[in-house]
């Protein structure tokens, strides 16, 4: 079963704790062997001298020095067993002559008798600690301080004094005991004391843990809500950043348009859903180079291009989508790009937007153009309804007088009408259109070739002015040079007096081509120039009202436009915008 962390927590500090105290105790305990020691060789050596100094007294005094005399004197007897009674450590004390024969001896019973050799207590003080302590902790034994006396030249005695480890180690348990104590205690405080620390670390840990939770399982700003200064309080505060960097994902994974960020090395670092749902998954990667994206994003890196919604089709799980791709640079340091931003729209539904709109666009240009319709087959109808009524008056009152011009009057009504109506369908009849790339110059060319006699017969001429190497423009080239042969005819017609009209060809705004038919004539009044495209409108005496409606026609057929540019008595330009083929 695996311990709980607080369980674990409390063992290691227990250990910990243990091993500080159980090091400083026999730290301690080995210092106290020492001093012991050396206090124990410096009693002995105290005794000894005090021993030695009264033994020469005595000595000194005596008529013939000789041995007994230390035997009998009752002050050396008394020194001897007030050392032995005195001392904790000591557990004899004697005069011995040079072959080792006790002479007196705190003992009496000893006086006489030859003592063993002891080791000197000066070696154990020069041994190390340990081996002191082992030597203490081992067999009880007795070492010995050895003063010698000299009488004359010659060794007379020694003075020895015995101290017993045995003894010494009672001493020395005594000072054990109480550092064990005090180290009990200490272990006791440090765990009480670590413990509660701990559970003060512990709540913060718990605090951070349950934030961290709750942004693994994906709760957006999830924060660990803990305000401290110190190193736990800068984690939370991670913690919390990651928090708000994760609401900010999540605002942006709510976008619609999808959101790429990319590192100084082109990697992917960041992608929304939507751009995964638009790209699949690309993280931590970097766009494939043939990736349509990898222009955008070279263009970004080598020369800080930022693209406002470019268009760029890249592939995706449902196939190729048209994008509108916009990007930034993330400027680090000085002028260095850092890194990235590239922002993607799905163009699809804008598309179908703008072609509904396009389409309805068309729907009402169209039903402009034919509201004249109604009017001219409105007025034959009429005429012919009141010249019937007047046959009919005339027929009732039997005369015929008249009947004649009324009935041709309703003929030519007819007339009328049926030209207007095979106008209408003409106009309205459904064109098929051969689109492919046509030659601007050289279909303007055959324009200016086609027109030219009437123009020389009108006093006018007709002067090319097309700029060289233009691309191809998009679209039917009979249908073209049809809309085209019309604007000519009616700037022809806009110069009575004769004049020059221009056809001109140029590149227009975004990959267009305009071609600007432009005369010197009378120009349009403002308020006509929106009637001038209606079917049937004409200000010409002979004019069909025709040509204009279906210049319109072609050029939408063809997704252009037209603009009129005119101004009165100084001559009008009639402006048509086409796209460009592609290359
Ligand atoms: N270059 C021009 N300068 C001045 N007015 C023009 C010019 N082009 C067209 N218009 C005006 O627009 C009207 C409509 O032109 P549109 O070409 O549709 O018909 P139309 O020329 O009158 O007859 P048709 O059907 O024979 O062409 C003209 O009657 C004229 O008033
Ligand atoms: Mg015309």
């Amino acid at each position: 079963m695996g311990l709980t962390l607080r369980a674990r927590r409390g063992l290691a500090l227990a250990v910990v704790v243990l091993l500080v105290v159980a090091g400083s105790t026999v730290g301690h305990l080995a210092s106290v062997t020492r001093i012991a020691l050396g206090a124990a060789s410096e009693e002995g050596e105290l005794l000894a001298r005090q021993l030695y100094h009264q033994s020469s007294r005595v000595l000194a005094s005596a008529p013939t020095p000789s041995p007994e005399v230390l035997q009998r004197d009752p002050g050396i007897r008394a020194m001897l067993e007030g050392i032995v009674g005195y001392s904790h450590t000591v557990v004899y004390a004697a005069v011995v002559d040079p072959s080792g024969r006790a002479l007196a001896h705190s003992n009496p019973r000893l006086e006489g008798e030859v003592l063993p050799r002891r080791q000197s207590l000066e070696h154990l003080k020069e041994w190390s600690t340990l081996r002191s302590v082992l030597s203490l902790l081992g067999d009880p034994d007795v070492y010995e301080t050895q003063v010698p006396m000299v009488l004359g030249e010659r060794p007379f005695a020694t003075v020895r004094v015995g101290v017993s480890t045995s003894l010494l180690r009672q001493e020395l348990g005594r000072a054990a005991l109480h550092s064990l104590g005090v180290a009990l205690a200490a272990l006791a405080v440090a765990v009480i004391v670590g413990l509660g620390v701990g559970h003060m670390l512990l709540r913060a840990l718990r605090k951070i843990t349950q934030g961290m939770e709750r942004l693994a399982r994906g709760e957006r700003g999830a924060a660990a809500d803990l305000t401290r200064d110190d190193e736990l309080g800068e984690l939370a505060a991670r913690v919390d950043g990651l928090g708000d960097r994760t609401r900010a994902e999540g605002i942006l994974d709510n976008l619609e348009d999808a959101v790429i960020v990319l590192n100084a090395n082109r990697q992917v670092v960041f992608h929304n859903q939507a751009a995964e749902a638009l790209l699949g998954r690309r993280s931590a990667t970097a766009l494939p180079t043939e990736h349509p994206l990898s222009t955008v994003v070279a263009e970004l890196f080598d020369h800080g291009i930022e693209r406002r919604n470019a268009s760029v089709e890249v592939p995706s799980p449902d196939g190729p989508r048209e994008l509108a791709v916009s990007s930034d640079r993330i400027i680090a340091d000085g002028d260095r790009t850092g890194g990235g931003v590239l922002a993607l729209r799905n163009l699809e539904p804008v598309r179908a937007v703008q072609s509904l709109v396009t389409y309805s666009q068309k729907l009402a240009a169209l039903g402009r153009l034919t509201s004249g319709v109604a009017h001219e087959v409105k007025n034959p109808l009429n005429a012919m309804r009141i010249h019937l009524e007047l046959v009919k008056t005339r027929l009732a009152a039997g005369t015929q007088t008249g009947v004649k011009d009324n009935l041709d009057v309703i003929a030519h009504e007819i007339q009328r009408l049926d030209r207007v109506v095979q106008g209408f369908l003409k106009f309205m009849r459904p064109q098929e259109l051969n689109v492919g790339p046509v030659a601007v110059g050289s279909f303007l060319d055959e324009v200016a070739r086609l027109m030219e006699p009437e123009a020389a017969r009108a006093g006018t001429k007709i002067v090319l002015d097309i700029v060289a190497d233009l691309p191809a423009v998009s679209g039917d080239a009979e249908l073209l040079q049809q809309a085209c042969t019309n604007l000519v005819t009616n700037a022809i017609q806009a110069m009575p007096d004769g004049g020059e009209v221009t056809l001109a060809a140029r590149r227009g705004p975004q990959g267009t081509i305009e071609v600007r038919v432009s005369d010197e004539g009378v120009g349009i009044p403002p308020e006509d120039l929106d009637r001038v495209f209606r079917l049937y409108y004409t200000t010409k005496p002979g004019g069909s009202g025709i040509g204009l409606s279906m210049v319109y026609r072609i050029v939408q057929l063809h997704d252009g436009r037209i603009d009129i540019e005119s101004e009165m008595g100084r001559g009008t330009t009639m402006v048509l915008t086409l796209p460009a083929a592609p290359p």
